[in-house]
């Protein structure tokens, strides 16, 4: 529970939201392990069924292990339209992944979303959330051989 409690006191009297606790975990495990949760859910008296519904529900949380570096392709109509799918099916291939799922060595996770609300600048790709518009496939190797 000492991890859940520091991150509670890192915030005024009752300042804190569920949303930023749960941030908070992601941030220091770059996911939502499952023990975490469950002391969230004893501490903030919260049920755990509601926080695996906000974890669900935000696309930023994860409930699996992460890799090292994570890989963002947006999947959105607009960013769709500008070549997104062959940015992924790129990044797949050089990474022998599916989205969702993390390299054998956990360097990498590749994911996907819907729309980050930029269009404009689309195709988008996150890395370690730096946002990278007009993406060119040729980047692909590029940003890989960075980290
Ligand atoms: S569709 Fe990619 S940012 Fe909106």
């Amino acid at each position: 529970m000492e991890t859940v409690y520091k991150i509670i006191d890192r915030y005024p009297e009752g300042g804190h939201s569920v949303i930023q606790v749960l941030q908070d975990i992601q941030n220091e495990f770059n996911y939502l392990p499952r023990e975490r949760l469950v002391e969230v859910s004893q501490v903030l008296r919260i049920p755990l069924s509601r926080l695996y519904s906000i974890a669900t529900f935000y696309s930023a949380f994860s409930l699996n292990p992460r890799g090292k570096h994570v890989v963002t392709v947006c999947m959105g109509t607009a960013c769709h339209v500008r070549g997104a799918a062959a940015i992924l099916s790129e990044f797949e291939r050089k990474l022998g992944v599916k989205p969702g799922q993390t390299t054998n060595d956990k360097k990498y996770t590749l994911e996907t979303v819907n729309c980050l609300g930029c269009c404009a600048i689309g195709p988008i790709v996150v890395f370690d959330k730096r946002y990278i518009g007009e993406f060119k496939l040729d980047q692909v190797d590029k940003l890989l051989k960075e980290k």
